[in-house]
């Protein structure tokens, strides 16, 4: 039997995606009731984060602590782990693999370099050991996928036909962009994706406006958040991804794009646009969402945050123990 991972939203169909979601549905009161054993006896997870992360990496701690699975051990940053002495991940990864295989059902594996989550997946395809792709680099993010889109199914009463969705700011570089149109393009009838980043920044990357092009996706792009917003219901803002730029100066054109309390105040209300981000917001240097909008009725952000813990206990509980 091939090993089961998560390493790109692609490989998700039309069934797969719902059965997740009903999953996650289910996931909301086995928490609210308290901790269950439903994995104590599965195998268990390594948590290896090789970015900075708070959402990803605590949800899925908690997903795991919650169904009574076992985290054997969680390396939190790149300078914590072999990495940062030059490690390759084929070593990494083999060495988890051979030391803890009795033991060890999924990697969880966050790393900067595109392509990574593959390379842990071949190495671990030999020990039957499942990799979860937490993010690599400027590719993917595919469990954030899976729970943005449930945050909108949820709004949408289990409809997601004709989806309008706007993705903003950072197109070039954000994984989720990435992962979120894929899995939108590849398996529900949306016809329109609205694109919008401030001018003089980078479109969508070519091979994905293939990608949804092949799909019969059509791309309208625009540089006004205004125009977005009439186009969409769901306005889908990301952070500069500014660990990916060389200069100072190709951040420039990132400084005054941004959502605002005003500006979601002047949104008529026939205009059903909702704000989501994958976070974390950039409050130092962007505020790309401004503090004043984070809690606007119209900003579900926190929402979409909260909702990744039922994906991830979904997505665990499906992996480590499917029967
Ligand atoms: C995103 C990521 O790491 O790609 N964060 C997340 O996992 N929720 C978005 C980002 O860092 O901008």
């Amino acid at each position: 039997m091939q090993t089961p991972h998560i390493l790109s939203a692609w490989q998700f169909n039309l069934e797969e995606i719902l059965d997740i979601f009903r999953l996650a549905d289910q996931m909301i009161a086995v928490y609210e009731q308290g901790p269950i054993q439903d994995l104590a006896s599965c195998k268990g997870v390594i948590n290896l984060f090789c970015q900075p992360s708070t959402r990803t990496f605590s949800s899925f701690e908690i997903a795991l602590d919650s169904l009574g699975g076992r985290m054997l051990c969680s390396l939190a940053s790149y300078e914590a782990s072999s990495f940062a002495k030059g490690e390759s991940v084929e070593d990494t990864i083999r060495y988890y693999c051979e030391a803890y295989q009795p033991q060890l059902g999924a990697i969880i594996l966050r790393h900067p370099t595109t392509g990574s989550a593959e390379e842990a997946a071949r190495v671990a395809d030999e020990y039957g050991i499942s990799i979860i792709n937490a993010g690599d680099g400027t590719n993917e993010h595919p469990t954030q996928a899976l729970l943005d889109l449930y945050t909108i199914w949820k709004r949408r009463n289990g409809n997601l036909d004709g989806v309008k969705l706007a993705v903003c700011n950072d197109l070039a570089k954000s994984r989720t962009i990435r992962s979120l149109c894929l899995l939108l393009a590849k398996n529900f009838r949306i016809h329109l994706i609205a694109t919008c980043a401030p001018q003089g920044t980078s479109s969508l990357p070519t091979d994905l406006t293939r990608e949804l092009l092949d799909y019969n996706v059509s791309i309208c792009s625009t540089s006004d958040l205004r125009e977005a917003a009439d186009m969409s219901e769901f306005l889908y803002m990301t952070r500069p991804q500014k660990e990916y730029y060389k200069k100072p100066e190709d951040l420039l054109a990132f400084q005054d794009f941004r959502v605002t309390k005003e500006f979601l105040d002047s949104l008529p209300a026939k205009n059903p646009c909702l704000i989501m981000h994958p976070m974390p917001v950039d409050s130092v240097t962007f505020n790309e969402i401004s503090p004043d909008a984070k809690t606007h009725p119209r900003c579900i952000m926190f929402e979409q945050a909260r909702n990744g813990l039922f994906i991830r206990m979904a997505i665990l509980k499906k992996l480590l123990c499917p029967n």
